[in-house]
């Protein structure tokens, strides 16, 4: 784990700020009041305040993200973040759908709902002064996360509590196909900060939601987001992504794995479904990026 981004850290009992202790060969953070804090053996720090409502993705469909996402079909995602964080117009964006937000250079880049920090680690490619930090309740995906860059650090929490950060500490902060807390994301963003939530389009993965029955997008899902942060923010940029995957039925496979549809369908049903497709078979993802500042 990156010691980088433990400063920013707070204790999720107490909000006191963490640093690392050792005792017998094991490594915790503490708090001046004594609540203490394991790092796993993989590499992240169990900020639980008490029992997570549901353990997030499982570990099949964290590895299904994990090659989808080393295959590089969803790179229009990474290349849109950094583009945004970093004020480049070398995006796909539409100049008269998007204002750009500003060049920033964030000390602090979160990820809430990281996953395996696939996102996270293009960023902070993209910004070499930055540190940062994945959150996410599944411990299958930030045993990943936490090696995702070494810059960064991950950290088990529900994003939905009390984030275990302090006010003002995060400079960027990414929420990708995630939940949204508007008030704790508020809490936490700095004054100049920015937030970048990417959502689905109508039409991601279209010809798959048609052919295979998949969980459908709820088309006003992005006008939603701005609802759903809360009156703490100002939308000031909204950029479309669009690219058509060639895929083969394998990789259909692990793309269903890895999202909602996993719990809907069964598995023999899916297969099935997944073996009539031509194969390659020509998918689209779309995707929506929206830029908000703290109001
Ligand atoms: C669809 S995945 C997206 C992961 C990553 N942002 C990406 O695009 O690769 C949603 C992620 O949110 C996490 N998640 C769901 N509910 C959560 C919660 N209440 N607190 C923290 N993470 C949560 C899941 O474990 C999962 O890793
Ligand atoms: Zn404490």
């Amino acid at each position: 784990m990156s010691p980088d981004p433990l400063r920013f850290l707070r204790c999720p009992v107490c909000g006191e700020p963490l640093s690392g202790v050792e005792t017998e060969g094991a490594r915790a953070l503490r708090c001046p009041r004594g609540h203490s804090f394991d790092l796993a053996r993989q590499g992240y720090v169990n900020l639980l305040a008490g029992r997570a409502p549901h353990t997030g993705d499982s570990p099949g469909m964290v590895t299904a993200r994990e090659e989808f996402l080393g295959a590089g079909h969803y790179d229009l995602v990474s290349a849109a973040l950094a583009a945004a964080a970093t004020g480049s117009s070398a995006t796909e964006t539409s100049a008269a759908e998007s204002d750009s937000a500003d060049a920033t250079y964030p000390r602090l880049v979160v990820d809430a709902g990281a996953g395996t920090g696939w996102h996270l680690a293009a960023v902070l490619d993209a910004i070499p002064d930055a540190v940062g930090l994945a959150l996410d309740v599944s411990k299958p995906a930030l045993r990943r996360a936490a090696r995702a860059h070494p810059r960064a650090a991950a950290a088990l929490c529900d994003t939905w509590q009390t984030l275990p950060l302090a006010d003002a500490s995060t400079t960027l902060l990414l929420n990708v196909f995630a939940p949204r807390n508007g008030p704790e994301f508020r809490r936490v963003l700095r004054p100049d900060g920015l937030l970048l939530v990417v959502t689905p389009a109508a039409d991601h993965l279209t010809e798959l939601v048609e052919q295979l029955d998949l969980l459908r997008v709820d088309p006003t899902k992005s006008d939603r987001v701005a609802g759903s942060l809360g009156d703490g923010f100002d939308l000031v940029g909204r950029s479309r992504h669009i690219r058509r995957m060639r895929l083969r039925r394998a990789e259909v496979a692990t793309l269903v794995g890895m999202g909602p549809s996993a719990w809907h369908i069964a598995p023999a049903r899916l297969a099935a479904r997944i073996e009539a497709l031509p194969e390659p078979v020509d998918v689209t993802a779309a995707v929506e990026l929206g830029v908000y500042r703290p109001r």
